[in-house]
């Protein structure tokens, strides 16, 4: 298939029902606290990307699997809403996956995550392989059991798009995955534990080294491209007042497949991607605080006349 026939973003990935307390500070070992507000917010690395991508304007497609439950129903609407594909999510008798949210007085989240239905993504059928095929862009995260992580980055490396793995939750990524990988993004936490140092540098350097590109998200301090195993730039972040950052990572990723497929270069894309998740961290929830391309371009608009 010619480049030009390609089109958009697909994701295949996890979906959540997201169950946020915000509290002022995280509880201890053996602590009860009374939280502030407690509410359910649809999410999921996946689904939050594939929003991001949509609400970024590109055509989205989403291939992963939720429950036949309530939480099921609602997930299946917000895939619906946002204009995103969903005619290859697979409702299953096991239950939708659930996140369990704390959010400090910071922004700051810590997360537990109940895979549920998502655990069951074991294997790509030939629907799900002939939209791989067709599919720009493959975006993907760590919520999907890793096998059919490799599967989907195989065929889309194969069919020729290109392939954009989120290593979230961080975990060791076997060598034949990271070289179907075109771009691979981490934050600083993840860029330690799969790079094998607590040194960032020293970790960055040898994740550079295994993959085309990478990006090492820095929260507030933006974030630093490497491309052929050498730094190649860095993108600062806006200062903002963040009231949540959960799904801020995967906003940028989203935002940046959707740059990359409609063919931006790595630096505008990563530039793109921060506007986007800048805007994210001041909005409660994950899926409620992706921006729209609006509002995205609004922002870019700002800082480059500021
Ligand atoms: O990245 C944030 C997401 O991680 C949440 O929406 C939660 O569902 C977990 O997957």
């Amino acid at each position: 298939m010619s480049n030009e026939a390609r089109a958009g973003v697909t994701i295949v990935g996890s979906a959540n029902m997201d169950i946020v307390f915000t509290v002022e500070r995280t509880p201890l070992p053996g602590e009860t606290l009374l939280a502030e507000s407690a509410a359910r917010f649809p999410g999921g690395k996946g689904l939050n990307q594939a929003v991001a991508a949509a609400r970024a304007g590109a055509a989205t497609r989403f291939i992963g699997a939720i429950g036949h439950d309530e939480n099921g129903t609602v997930l299946a609407a917000t895939i619906a809403d946002a204009g995103i594909a969903g005619d290859l999510v697979r409702r299953t008798p096991a239950p939708t996956g659930q996140a369990f949210i704390v959010v400090d007085g910071s922004g700051e989240n810590t997360i537990i995550v109940a895979s549920g239905a998502n655990a069951t993504v074991t294997e790509l059928g030939p629907a799900d392989r002939a939209a791989l095929d067709s599919a720009a862009v493959l975006l993907m995260q760590l919520e999907l059991p890793l096998g059919v992580v490799r599967s989907a980055a195989a065929e889309v490396h194969r069919a020729g798009g290109v392939v954009i793995l989120n290593a979230a939750p961080a975990q060791e990524l076997p060598r034949e995955l990271l070289a179907d990988l075109d771009y691979l993004i981490v934050n600083e936490h993840e860029a330690c534990l799969i790079g094998g140092s607590e040194d960032l540098d020293a970790a960055s350097t040898t994740l550079a080294a295994l993959v085309d590109r990478l990006v090492v998200t820095l929260g507030a301090a933006g974030s630093v491209l490497f491309a052929d195993g050498i730094e190649a730039g860095r993108i600062a972040a806006p200062r903002v007042d963040p009231v949540d950052t959960t799904g801020a990572g995967d906003t940028f990723c989203g935002a940046f497949a959707a740059a990359i497929a409609e063919g931006a270069d790595f630096a505008d894309a990563a530039r793109f991607a921060t506007a986007a998740a800048a805007l994210s961290v001041q909005v409660v929830g994950a899926v409620p605080s992706v921006p729209d391309r609006s509002a995205i371009d609004a922002a870019l608009e700002v800082r480059s006349a500021g």
